[in-house]
């Protein structure tokens, strides 16, 4: 069971991924994720991407294909994964088409989470993250059980540096130019889903579930 997950920042492909994954025994790969691990270890990639990171622009598209493939290839993504933020434009859609037919995998589900760009806003700017583990909270959405610490492994929670309201802009815009325009290119596959992605997390998430029951 292979499935894309995208939509705008905010839109819940975190939250959901997590959840899925967990549910499933689907391997999550969020590209964000491992694109934040390689700047926190400063790696040379890491180094690279972080100027575009914290501007809320895309990092190029041959430094994020490069790490896609070798994750989905690992052992570990063997029983099917799920693609958190990757692909993000047309040209990645491409090139992800192009590695899944020479590692013979198919994708069975692409999942648009459709939100309202108010609700965008509002959800990133109140977002807390775990230093540690990466799990995501929001303020008033989904609190912390005691305030600045993690629930699940008692790490420090922070706001992510493109989660202030002016990188949150610039992300919706470049979402809106780049990644908005693989709608049109997904949209008549059998394998694509659209999802009200406006309401309550559990909700969306049972609508997710919905989406992809046929195929787990
Ligand atoms: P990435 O980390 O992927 O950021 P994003 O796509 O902007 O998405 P987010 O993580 O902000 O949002 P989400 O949809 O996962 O929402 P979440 O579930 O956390 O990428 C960061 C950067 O890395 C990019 O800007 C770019 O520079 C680079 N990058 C990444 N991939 C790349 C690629 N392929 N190519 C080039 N560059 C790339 O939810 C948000 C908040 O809302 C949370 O607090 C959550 O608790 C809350 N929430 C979620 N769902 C609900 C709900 N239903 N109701 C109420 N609250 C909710």
């Amino acid at each position: 069971m292979n499935i894309v997950l995208f939509g705008p920042p905010g839109a819940g492909k975190g939250t959901q991924g997590v959840r899925l994954a967990e549910q499933t025994g689907i391997v999550a790969i969020a590209m964000g994720d491992m694109l934040r691990a390689a700047v926190a270890n400063k790696t040379p990639l890491g180094v690279q991407a972080k100027q575009y990171m914290d501007a809320g622009k895309l990092v190029p598209d041959a430094v994020v294909i490069g790490m896609i493939e070798e994750t989905i290839t690992a052992k570990n993504a063997a029983k099917g994964f799920l693609l958190d933020g990757f692909p993000r434009n047309v040209a990645q859609a491409e090139a992800l088409d192009d590695m899944l037919s020479r590692h013979d995998f198919t994708l069975d589900r692409v999942v648009f989470l459709d939100a309202s760009a108010d609700l965008l806003v509002d959800r990133l700017s109140g977002r807390l993250m775990c230093k540690a583990c990466g799990f995501g909270f929001h303020r008033h959405y989904s609190p912390p059980r005691e305030a600045g610490c993690c629930d699940r492994c008692g790490g420090e929670l922070y706001q992510r540096a493109d989660d202030r309201e002016d990188v949150i802009v610039q992300r919706l815009e470049v979402y809106q130019q780049q990644t908005a325009p693989m709608l049109d290119f997904y949209a008549h596959r059998p394998a694509f889903r659209r999802i009200d992605a406006d309401a309550g997390m559990d909700e969306v998430y049972q609508r997710l579930v919905d989406a992809i029951k046929d195929k787990v």
